[in-house]
């Protein structure tokens, strides 16, 4: 039963044996360049709808059509799907975080799992410092003091936010994304602190004016930590209370990486406390749901999962996908593979 799936190009199953293109599921309607490119080499087969694909009907969908390429984009590809697609070749996640994967599962079957690397981080640091911008100096608080029609005259005290040249940025993660929020530091002459699993290279540093400190002294020192780690059993709430007790009462919090790196009671808490200033969220901890005491709070400005939706990242994310997902389907290595070992 394959319910709300709208198929197209999906035609009679060929019988094993003769000459085939490879069976290729995409799980969201990508951008038309990329279908069609997907159409003129395989066998292609979509969920047509903007919506999320449940792993059970995915699993039953890979192993009717007999899936060989997969490419997930907003879909859980569980333990449950791999093992159902016997004829399974390659899984092209759409986006850098791969969470969503079963990795290992895809490892013990020697499934080469590959995202979309670099091709999205300055996007999503534009994102992340849209939302210290907007946190800092308090615009969605403007905005609907504007468009309420409260604003009746200019006042002296209105919306007294937070400076932010001349700061302290302190960034928890220093991969690619990480680093590209530290330039946009710079270029408000912020000081730049960060922590990470491993220090960069002394000329990185460097270059970027970035200090690497220890987690307490980025959480203790700076004006704004911006979470840019991926999400793993190490970094599952990696902010909590203790870490938020150790942020100055004027500091704020930026999250656009995956919403389990917070604990989002713990930070509703925080908020309501005035313990820290404020917040700016683009990631949630049971998407789509919000945590109901920080949907109510004025000190948090809250964005829907948006860090790469730009018309140029997302159609450069499905080309890319489409890329690595074609090269495995023909023998070859992909620019971008999570789970290297495959080929070892
Ligand atoms: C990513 O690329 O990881 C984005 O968050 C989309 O999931």
């Amino acid at each position: 039963m394959l319910g709300r799936l709208v198929l197209i190009d999906a035609g009679p199953l060929k019988p094993l044996g003769a000459i085939m293109r490879p069976r290729v599921f995409v799980t969201r309607p990508l951008p038309t360049p990329t279908l069609d490119l997907l159409r003129s080499q395989c066998d292609l087969e979509l969920h047509q709808e903007d919506t999320p694909i449940a792993p059970a009907q995915l699993a039953e969908i890979c192993a009717a059509r007999r899936i060989e390429g997969l490419m997930a984009c907003g879909a859980r590809v569980t333990e449950q799907v791999v093992d159902s697609a016997a004829q399974l070749r390659v899984v092209s996640n759409v986006g850098v975080g791969y969470d969503n994967v079963d990795v290992a599962a895809c490892t013990l079957r020697r499934i080469p799992v590959t995202n979309t690397a670099g091709v999205l981080e300055e996007t999503t640091a534009d994102l992340a410092f849209a939302l210290l911008m907007a946190a800092a100096r308090r615009l969605v608080e403007g905005d609907r003091y504007v468009r309420e029609g409260r604003w009746q005259q200019w006042q002296w005290s209105l919306l007294w936010g937070a400076d932010i040249h001349h700061q302290t940025l302190g960034i928890y993660g220093f991969g690619n994304i990480g680093k590209a929020m530290s330039r946009r530091g710079r270029g408000f002459s912020m000081r730049i602190l960060y922590h990470s699993r491993r220090r960069a290279d002394a000329a990185v540093e460097a270059e970027l004016g970035a200090t690497f400190v220890d987690r307490d002294t980025l959480f203790r020192e700076s004006d704004f930590v911006s979470l840019h780690v991926a999400l793993t059993p190490e970094t599952h709430h990696l902010v909590t209370a203790r870490e938020l007790s150790l942020m100055k009462p004027t500091a704020f919090l930026i999250n656009t990486t995956r919403g389990k790196v917070v604990d989002e009671e713990a930070l509703a808490a925080a908020l309501a406390s005035h313990q820290i200033a404020g917040a700016g969220l683009d990631v949630f901890e049971q998407e789509p749901h919000v945590h109901p005491a920080l949907a109510r709070l004025p000190n948090v400005v809250l964005a829907p999962h948006i860090g790469s939706a730009t018309t140029a990242t997302r159609s450069r994310m499905a080309a890319l996908a489409a890329e690595n997902l074609l090269e495995v389907l023909a023998g070859r290595r992909p620019r971008y593979v999570v789970n290297p070992e495959v080929y070892s």
